[in-house]
């Protein structure tokens, strides 16, 4: 038996243009938008790191330079900080860059895909099974328990596949997924035999849609490079994971938690809800507020 192959890099595509969140994301990207105090791209990061990743690649575009500073040393801010005696806040700020995690940056010069980010990746990647986040997928996991990505991991050091994150959802809002179909294959995992990007109600093989989590094998990398633009002209990945099929076997995994389509407003204002009723500092404060409101 080969020996189980670790997952050191995760993708993140972040050169999308978020135009379902202007005005704000005329200057600033759309993964920096906060949900309560951390913008959303931080929650994806600490979501891989907390499932053993240490490789953060990004995939970004013009006007996200926002993003790379995020993740990098505020010298002055920690000067400051420091000078002040703000020890708590200067350990906030310093969490968001731990020592042992590195992050490397590759433009992807044109809008043509998911697919094609993904292929942008490809030489920082290297030819080893990689992680891809969708930081507009804000997932946590069951309350005390592993993050979406750490239950991917484990998945994946069973069987050494590719893995796909998915959930049931509502028949009207199949057109918004990635739709798969397959055979059961024991706790939480379904052997693709079937994927489609944004298919119509009557022709979705099922309701089982991808959420924005992915393991993926680095064959992944041929078929993207070799595939035709598939719906709304774009080099999809889903497209890629359906050649891949027929090469490799590809499970979607049914995970534990809860998934936020912060690229939409209703599901923004859902996470932030939520996220700011369980926060430690202002969630008993919220809770209180809430229950005043006459709705
Ligand atoms: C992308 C994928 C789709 C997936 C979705 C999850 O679509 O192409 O297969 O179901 O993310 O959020 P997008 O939301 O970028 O249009």
């Amino acid at each position: 038996m080969s020996t189980v192959q670790k997952i050191h890099t995760a993708v993140f595509p972040v050169a999308g243009l978020g135009t379902r969140f202007l005005p704000a994301t005329k200057a600033a990207p759309k993964e920096m938008l906060p949900v309560v105090d951390k913008p959303l791209i931080q929650y994806a990061v600490e979501e891989a790191y907390a499932a053993g990743v240490r490789h953060m690649v990004f995939v970004t575009g013009r006007s996200k330079r926002a993003i790379e500073d995020h993740f990098d040393t505020a010298y002055e801010l920690e000067n400051e900080l420091s000078t002040a005696h703000k020890d708590e806040l200067l350990a906030l700020v310093r969490s968001v860059q731990p020592a042992d995690m590195v992050c490397s940056y590759v433009r992807q010069a044109r809008s043509l895909g998911l697919g094609h980010a993904v292929l942008c990746a490809e030489r920082l990647v290297g030819n080893e099974p990689f992680a891809v986040l969708l930081a507009d997928d804000l997932m946590t996991g069951p309350p005390g328990g592993s993050g979406v990505l750490s239950q991917m991991v484990a998945a994946f050091e069973k069987m050494g596949r590719s893995m796909l994150a998915v959930q049931e959802v509502p028949a009207d809002q199949v057109r918004r997924y990635g739709i798969v179909a397959g055979e059961p294959a024991g706790r939480n995992l379904i052997r693709l035999e079937k994927i489609v990007e944004k298919p119509a109600p009557e022709e979705a093989p099922s309701r089982m849609g991808v959420a924005g989590r992915y393991i993926l094998t680095p064959r992944i990398f041929q078929e993207i490079r070799n595939q035709p633009t598939g719906v709304g002209g774009e080099i999809q990945l889903t497209d890629a994971i359906s050649r891949l099929l027929a090469h490799e076997a590809v499970y979607a995994f049914q995970y534990e938690g809860k998934r936020y389509d912060c690229g939409s407003k209703e599901g923004f204002l859902e996470a932030t809800v939520e996220l700011a009723l369980q926060h430690p500092q202002v969630g008993a404060h919220f809770r209180d507020y809430l229950r005043s409101l006459t709705l």
